[in-house]
């Protein structure tokens, strides 16, 4: 196995393995390694069926399962595995069929345009995602990821000391509501959940800001104050020198660990051009802090 760095530190790329195949311990090791070092880590040409994309990503820890699968009807669908996303704009099992412009699928997957940290809403948010790619647009559609090591790295001592001890709510709510969207579901995947806003790296050490277009206020801070301060970190923590920006190919497996990274989809013509990944997710550890219950006032 080779990791040729293409953003020091932060990115590399994997070649000289084939993960369509079952993996030994020593290579689940020596990626896990890469992963504590680089944060995003991208295998070129790995022609992966589904099957074979959560035999990979099981070998990290326990696989999510996606809101969205959990909040559609079995047979609306497209895949057979709850635990794959369907990252694409097709029209669930036809894939001939683009969604239509009023369809909720799109509005709600359109929220992935806003820098976020995946499943950050849920208690036990996620460690690693892993996203495939199977069909791309000609133009538009990458993924953008942000260092969020070296973001709080960059921050003056004031702020740092400012976010260190800061609790923040986090709901699925909270980021469709920037773009407009109402999201409907189950009251209790929208509750917003509490996370620490900086946290440490279970295996590094190295502290990193857990932002997420998901949070949407701070403990102790009036919402305006919070989201006013929210934007303020997001657009230092985004600036270019932390952000890298991939273009897909055909095959790419690009994986990312969503405690030290942010990340976005970029725009394409969805109404026109077809696009198409499959994602997975691991349950992340060792972020959510413990909530006393809230005492009911007595009547
Ligand atoms: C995701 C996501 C970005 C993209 O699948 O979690 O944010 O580029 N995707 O589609
Ligand atoms: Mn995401």
């Amino acid at each position: 196995m080779m990791i040729q760095p293409i953003q020091p530190g932060f990115v590399g790329v994997v070649t000289g393995i084939d993960i369509c195949q079952n993996l030994t311990g020593q290579q689940v090791a020596q990626i896990e390694a890469a992963m504590d070092s680089f944060a995003v880590l991208s295998f070129p040409n790995q022609p992966l069926t589904d099957e074979q994309q959560v035999v990979f990503s099981a070998n990290f820890g326990e696989l999510e399962i996606p809101l969205a699968a959990q909040m559609m009807a079995p047979e609306k669908r497209r895949f057979q595995k709850i635990e794959l996303g369907d990252i694409s704009n097709f029209d669930g099992k036809n894939t001939d069929k683009l969604r239509d412009r009023e369809d909720s699928r799109r509005m709600y997957a359109l929220a992935n345009r806003l820098w976020h940290s995946d499943a950050s809403f849920r208690a036990v948010g996620a460690g690693y995602t892993l996203l495939h790619s199977r069909v791309n647009p000609t133009k538009g559609g990458n993924t953008e990821f942000a260092d969020m090591r070296a973001a709080y790295d960059a921050l003056d001592m004031k702020t740092k000391a400012l976010v260190d001890d800061m609790i923040v709510g986090h709901s699925i709510v909270y980021s469709r509501e920037q773009i407009g969207f109402e999201v409907k579901g189950e009251a209790d995947n929208l509750k917003p959940v509490k996370h620490r806003l900086v946290v440490t790296h279970p295996v590094t050490g190295r502290k990193s800001l857990y932002l997420s277009s998901h949070i949407g206020e701070i403990d102790g801070w009036l919402i305006p104050e919070a989201r006013a301060f929210l934007r303020d970190l997001t657009e230092h923590a985004t600036q270019r020198q932390f952000v890298y920006s991939h273009k897909w190919e055909v095959n790419d497996l690009v994986m990312w660990d969503n405690r030290t990274v942010m990340h976005r989809a970029t725009r394409f013509d969805d109404l026109k051009e077809r696009r198409d990944l499959r994602r997975t997710s691991i349950k992340g550890v060792g972020l959510a802090i413990d909530h006393a219950p809230v005492q009911q006032a007595a009547e």
